[in-house]
């Protein structure tokens, strides 16, 4: 029998491929951000956007929450926005608000004026962060992440130009204008595809691809309008031969539709039980996710028993990630991820071991 030292730092990497693991392997996607104060005393010297472009600080903050946690896997310090700017876009970042779009795109002139840009020029800063952070966390045998928007998320922050309840300027262009929202899609699927090969090529293990928007779109729609465009991205991504992970929120009524996309990993959210999810994505499909982050805000016993029961509707299947069924909240406190990281860890199923 193979022993726990075999397994340790790659448990993330073997439950992706759906292979078996000595303890469910656990991150949370927003591991660095505002609720750690490492986090805040970064941010109180630099902007949100300076931390992306420097790559020594990017590669610090990627690190913050390997070093106060015991996660088996680190997702490099960056957002879905920067890349857009490669396509001519102005990126900002206003506290409180979310990110910002100054010149959004509205019309076919807007698309047609869409550089195509060189995407390892664009996001260069991204790609050595990410060579920092291999070189960081190989020391600790510990994987790590890469990530992009999908191009309908990143298509509702370019067209909306910022954030929005439900994006209706970006579903009227896309309802209104299929010809237009086609040569849209078609150029940020090509950013996507690019960026994702080349963090690949830098040195990241998996791919994430954050779909967070497309519970927006009706099933038809999704069919009709985003999910050729995951495909061509998720396969010019696999190309690198590591694992993709597709994750998006609010789409428990189109898991079928997820499983399409060919992304060996789908990620949940909480409102589809993880058990479920499974029959309908197949059993070819490793599974991420999905306690809801509110339950991080709550008391111990409370959160002991959610995150219990995400262990339990997995049943120690192999090709179980556990995380949460979308970003930690800034009010989250430290010690609670730190109990539920290692209950997790320590986590003992019925009939196994
Ligand atoms: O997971 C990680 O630790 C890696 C870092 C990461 C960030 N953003 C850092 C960030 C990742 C993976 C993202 C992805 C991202 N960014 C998504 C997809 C996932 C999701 O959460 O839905 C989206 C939609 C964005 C766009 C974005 N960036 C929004 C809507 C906001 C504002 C909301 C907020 O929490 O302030 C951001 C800002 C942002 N991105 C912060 C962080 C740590 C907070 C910035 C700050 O320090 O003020």
């Amino acid at each position: 029998m193979a022993g726990i030292a075999e397994f340790d730092g790659s448990r993330f990497l073997r439950a992706c491929r759906l292979e078996p693991v000595d303890r469910t392997p656990v991150w949370l996607m927003r591991q660095a951000g505002r609720y750690m104060s490492e986090y805040r005393a970064i941010r109180a010297k630099h902007e949100m956007l300076d931390i992306i472009k420097q790559p020594e600080l990017a590669c610090q903050v990627t690190m913050q929450p390997i070093d106060a946690f015991d996660f088996d896997a680190a997702i490099i310090f960056a957002d879905i926005l920067p890349p857009l700017e490669g396509l001519g876009l102005k990126v900002g970042f206003q506290s409180g608000e979310g990110p910002i779009v100054y010149n959004p795109v509205r019309d076919e002139a807007d698309v047609l004026a869409l550089a195509s840009p060189d995407v390892e020029e664009a996001t260069w800063f991204t790609l050595e962060a990410i060579r920092l952070a291999r070189r960081e966390l190989e020391g600790r045998g510990l994987p790590l992440i890469g990530f992009s928007g999908a191009p309908f998320t990143l298509a509702c922050y370019a067209v909306e130009g910022g954030s929005s309840k439900d994006f209706t300027l970006t579903k009227r262009l896309m309802m209104g204008r299929p010809d237009i929202w086609r040569q849209l899609m078609g150029k940020l699927a090509g950013l996507v595809g690019g960026y994702l090969l080349a963090q690949a090529r830098a040195g990241a293990q998996t791919l994430q691809l954050f779909d967070t928007w497309a519970g927006l779109l009706s099933p038809g729609d999704y069919v009709e309008f985003a999910l050729p465009y995951n495909q061509a991205v998720i396969r010019e991504a696999s190309q690198a031969g590591v694992p993709v992970i597709y994750f998006s929120t609010g789409t428990s009524g189109m898991l079928e539709l997820m499983a399409r996309c060919g992304a060996g990993v789908v990620g949940i959210d909480w409102r589809v039980d993880l058990g479920e999810a499974w029959r309908q994505l197949g059993s070819d499909i490793a599974i991420q996710g999905n306690l809801d982050p509110v339950a991080l805000l709550g008391e111990w016993p409370e959160l002991q028993k959610r995150a219990a029961g995400v262990l339990d509707s997995a049943g120690g299947r192999p090709g179980h990630i556990f995380n949460l069924g979308h970003g930690v909240l800034r009010d989250t406190s430290p010690d609670s991820v730190r109990r539920l990281v290692d209950f997790v860890h320590q986590y003992r199923f019925e009939e196994g071991s």
